[in-house]
């Protein structure tokens, strides 16, 4: 049996604003990653993807607040605990987070080995620099990044090689699980390629045990991640393998994602269709009813009642969304057949 690294059960947490006003920005959200797997998740910007991120790894500070749900990583049940343990021992140790734009968060005063042992020294006082500086080369070396990065300051490298750099420093204490959050979207062509391969080295040399992807791009996913999650206002609308959710998604959603993107691979499509009309809702009041109802073509007068539960489909997928799977694909077969004519 596959050992599970992360866990997440119906995790709810919101943004209280200065206002007092509510963001529900994670809404009963559940995953699970298990050893050697990556799961990539993808939606627009503002669905909700980063704040889950943060969210599961149990280290909350205002405006950011635990509702209900469970955290589970490799076994150990991390829900409730104090921020500062959590600090202490369970980032960057058990589980590590890349932000958003972390390469122009680096500090342009100091020289990267510095802030590696900065990193390090946080987990292990009495180690020594000489010691650290070898820890560091050696991993520098096994990815394929030169050595002499060490000396260097942030401005002296390029984007992509700041974007390594940083993806180097977040996996120095071996994490089970690693959340990289759009490492790759800031990034040329050429860096963005360079990057999702080490990432993929990360998992193969077993640096790491397993990974969370994030992107505003669903096609990207396909080969990077095994299984895929679609999140939309908040909640999760479609999971399943990557193959499936990227060539063949059910909900309307990740339906619209796949057509919004230009992507250049074979198999996929190769022409830009129309971006999906409107934009995601305001989550201090998201609508009632199905969230992206607003949004959907296909949308029905019962979409806007009551809220949706997952509906599972054929394998192991699920979506969000009250139109019968074979309907979905009925109706998708017919737009294909349209829009080739
Ligand atoms: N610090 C914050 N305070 C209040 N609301 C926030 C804060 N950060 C993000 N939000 C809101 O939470 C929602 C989700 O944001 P985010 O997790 O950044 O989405 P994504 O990463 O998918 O772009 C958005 O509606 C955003 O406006
Ligand atoms: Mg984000």
């Amino acid at each position: 049996m596959s050992n599970t690294m992360l866990e997440v059960r119906e995790l709810t947490t919101k943004y209280i604003t200065r206002f007092r006003e509510d963001v529900y920005a994670v809404d009963h959200v559940s995953l699970k990653v298990e050893e050697g797997k990556t799961l990539g998740i993808a939606g627009e910007s503002g669905c909700g993807k980063s704040t889950l991120a943060l969210s599961l790894m149990g280290y909350y500070f205002p405006p950011l607040h635990y509702t209900s749900g469970e955290i589970i990583i490799d076994g150990h049940n991390i829900t409730g605990m104090d921020p500062d343990v959590v600090r202490k021992m369970i980032l960057g140790a058990e589980i590590a987070y890349i932000p958003q734009a972390a390469m122009n968060a680096l500090n342009p005063t100091q020289k990267i080995i510095h802030f590696i042992e900065d990193v390090i020294q946080e987990h292990d006082l009495y180690v020594t620099k000489k010691d650290i500086y070898e820890r560091a080369r050696i991993l520098f070396e096994t990815l394929g990044l030169p050595a002499e990065v060490l000396q260097k300051y942030p401005v002296e490298l390029s984007g992509g090689m700041k974007q390594r750099t940083v993806i180097a420093v977040s996996v120095l204490l071996l994490p089970k699980v690693l959340i990289a959050d759009e490492p790759s979207s800031a990034l040329d062509v050429t860096s963005q390629k360079m990057v999702i391969k080490m990432l993929r080295q990360l998992m193969e040399t077993g640096l790491i045990s397993s990974m969370i992807f994030i992107t505003h791009e669903l096609p990207l996913l396909y080969n990077v991640t095994d299984d895929i999650m679609v999140m939309y206002a908040g909640q999760i609308v479609e999971k399943g393998t990557a193959q499936e959710t990227v060539f063949d998604p059910l909900h309307p959603y990740s339906k619209g994602l796949m057509g919004s993107i230009i992507v250049p691979e074979k198999g996929l499509r190769d022409v830009k269709l129309a971006a999906i009309p409107g934009v995601p809702p305001n989550l201090k009041n998201p609508p009632a009813g199905c969230r992206f109802a607003p949004r959907c073509k296909y949308v029905r007068e019962e979409c806007t009642l009551h809220s949706i539960p997952m509906h599972e489909a054929a394998g192991r997928r699920a979506y969000r969304c009250i139109i019968p799977e074979k309907e979905l694909r009925e109706i998708y077969a017919k737009e294909a057949y349209r829009n080739a004519r």
